[in-house]
């Protein structure tokens, strides 16, 4: 079977109804990523962060996959699929992907103060005052910004190893996570419905939203159809 790699962001998961974090209306306008997103804002303001992902798991608990995860985890059938997400929600998992490899972090998991603890926590909010075995605050199992990304090393083997690199709904802002890119010399495919320039050859930018993206592209893999609508 052919390797397919999907690297996913925040666009994936808009049309289940979860907010992306750059653009009209996304997280970064309406909150302030310095006091929510860094690993500094943590020691100044623990009640904050943990009330902001309390929200986003209370959140998560609402929404649903959409025909994008939907149809990755159908795509098994037919390839070897590995995810690699920087989304902390669990919408793959759900939607049946037996490969996922969370760059980010995991909302449904809490951990000890030094990340060595990890424990799944389900839908359920972490207070202050929750301590760890170590006697630590829990605390968001997130990657925050100022922290190592663990999983680094893990993707940019599989990304490697890739036969086709699909990506789906990331701005590619953010690194390490956006340098995947680097690591394959396959062909590498964009959904997104805004017009990123990627500055790497063999790109193909399919502009739609996930969900008619990935039908087009399951199409055009399974069936050999063209890409355009
Ligand atoms: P962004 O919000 O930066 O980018 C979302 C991308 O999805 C944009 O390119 C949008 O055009 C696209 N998009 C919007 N709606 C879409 C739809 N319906 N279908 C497909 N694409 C759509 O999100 P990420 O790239 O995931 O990290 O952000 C990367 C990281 O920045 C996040 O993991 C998070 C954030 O700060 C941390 O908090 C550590």
């Amino acid at each position: 079977m052919k390797h397919l790699v999907v690297l996913t962001g925040a666009g994936i998961s808009a049309e289940s109804g979860i907010s992306t974090f750059r653009g009209n209306n996304g997280l970064w306008e309406n909150y302030d990523v310095r006091q929510v997103a860094y690993i500094d804002s943590w020691y100044t303001n623990k009640a904050l962060m943990l009330d902001f992902y309390n929200r986003r798991r209370r959140q998560l608990q609402q929404v649903k996959p959409n025909e994008a995860h939907l149809i990755l985890a159908e795509l098994e059938r037919d390839f070897k699929v590995s995810i690699i997400t920087q989304n902390v929600d669990n919408l793959h998992e759900i939607a049946g992907s037996s490969t996922v490899i969370h760059l980010h972090g995991e909302l449904t998991k809490a951990c000890n103060e030094s990340k060595t603890e990890v424990i799944d926590i389900g839908f359920n909010d972490i207070t202050l005052g929750d301590k760890a075995s170590d006697g630590s605050q829990l605390r968001p199992f997130i990657v925050w910004f100022g922290e190592a990304v663990p999983l680094m090393e893990t993707a940019e083997r599989v990304v490697r190893s890739a036969d086709i690199l699909l990506v789906v709904g990331t701005s590619l802002q953010v690194y390490p996570a956006a340098g995947l890119i680097n690591y394959t010399a396959k062909p590498i495919y964009v959904i997104d419905p805004e017009p990123l320039h990627i500055n790497h050859n063999g790109v193909t930018l399919i502009r739609e939203k996930a969900s008619k993206g990935m039908e087009l592209f399951k199409a055009f893999l399974v069936k050999g159809k063209p890409l355009s609508t």
